[in-house]
């Protein structure tokens, strides 16, 4: 695949400083002469699976519909105005996974998945807004975006997608293949095909701080120890056995004020969560695993990668992969934090692994996390 000139001239640096999360930006040919990496046909198949996310949207007669897949019926190609979007393709395709790669000068903490979107002419999803920074890769055929900064975000009532009720675009763009528009979160737009065409698109994830405490109070449920119990050794007669007494409020709020998190805490809840599959994601375990030794003479050969579909992030001494965590010496974290980043580590540094290191690698390639180089 080509190597995205991606940011237009821009460097990462400078695109991040005025345009990441603060305004749009058009970048033409991002990728020049970019070809599909999946045929119509084949998305087509994607959307029937039950494993893929997928979703169906018609604007037939000007009523708006959606359908969620697997989809076992998708509309004649031949008819106007509708759109099927194909979340996720990156965990079932090499060439989408690698090309949402290209975006690693971004987090992997943030990155989502590539999405991919097939619409017939007139196609689109209304006007709308996304809560997450997206790049929209204009992969096949034409696309019109309109897009504006309007702030009433009213939707419209009573229709199966989110759809702005007054949408006051100030910018129209047509994108040609190759062609990328990015979004910061929560600006208007609206894509409409011109003819047949597919866009892809790169989107990026934000944590809402409700969704983060929550899963972080239940993360802490396994942590909290509390010793002892309520003690009311001083206990006077009362004539309101109803109420709560002041002092049994006092004393359970000392104790319960005892809870505290720290940072380290906060690191662990954070990195099991970041990396947590998705609840459509689900991995093969191999079938006739090699024994460590094996594993380890081949992997030492070939190299091994991850699974498209792993996730693995690390901070400090704690290495996180798909929603578990390991605190490791120094050198194993040298090695770990090559495999997260660059997603793949040659026989060469293999041959260096620790037992503890082989010992994960075995583990995480037995349960499909890891593939041994062809
Ligand atoms: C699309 O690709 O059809 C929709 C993408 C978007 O507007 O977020
Ligand atoms: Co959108």
């Amino acid at each position: 695949m080509k190597k995205l000139t991606l940011l237009g001239g821009v460097t990462p640096a400078q695109f991040l400083k005025e345009f990441w999360h603060k305004k749009p930006c058009v970048i033409r040919q991002a990728i020049p002469g970019f070809a599909p990496i999946i045929s119509r046909e084949a998305l087509f198949e994607m959307a029937g699976r039950d494993d893929v996310e997928s979703r169906l949207v018609t604007h037939f007669r000007q009523k708006w519909e959606m359908q969620s897949g697997p989809l076992d019926a998708i509309p004649a190609i031949t008819k106007r105005d509708w759109t099927l979007l194909v979340q996720g393709v990156n965990l079932h395709d090499d060439a989408a996974d690698a090309l949402l790669r290209q975006f690693n000068f971004l987090p992997d903490a943030r990155l989502d998945d590539l999405m991919i979107s097939y619409a017939t002419d007139a196609g689109g999803v209304g006007p709308h807004v996304d809560s997450y920074d997206v790049f929209l890769l204009q992969a096949q055929g034409t696309r019109r975006w309109r897009i504006g900064a309007q702030q009433d975000l009213t939707l419209q009532a009573g229709v199966p997608l989110k759809i702005l009720q007054r949408f006051a675009p100030s910018e129209e763009f047509d994108l040609e293949p190759g062609d990328m528009l990015y979004l910061p979160p929560n600006y208007a737009h609206e894509g409409v095909a011109i003819g047949e065409c597919m866009t892809y698109s790169i989107g990026f994830r934000a944590p809402s701080y409700q969704e983060l405490g929550e899963s972080f109070l239940q993360f802490m449920t396994d942590s909290i120890d509390l010793p002892g119990q309520y003690a009311d050794a001083e206990l006077a007669p009362t004539t309101r056995p109803a109420e709560i007494s002041a002092a049994m409020l006092a004393q359970v709020s000392a104790e319960l004020n005892k809870v505290q998190f720290t940072r380290d805490d906060i690191a662990i809840f954070l990195g099991e969560y970041l990396s947590e599959p998705k609840s459509s994601v689900s991995f093969e375990p191999v079938k006739r695993p090699l024994t460590l030794d094996k594993f380890m003479a081949l992997a030492g050969k070939r190299g091994v990668r991850l699974s498209r579909k792993t996730q693995m992030l690390y901070r400090g001494e704690l290495v996180f992969i798909n929603g578990e965590s390991f605190a490791v010496s120094r050198a194993d974290k040298a090695l770990l934090s090559v495999l997260a980043d660059q997603r793949t580590l040659d026989g060469e540094a293999i041959a260096t692994a620790s037992l503890d290191v082989a010992e994960a690698l075995h583990d995480w390639y037995r349960q499909g996390w890891l593939l041994l180089e062809k």
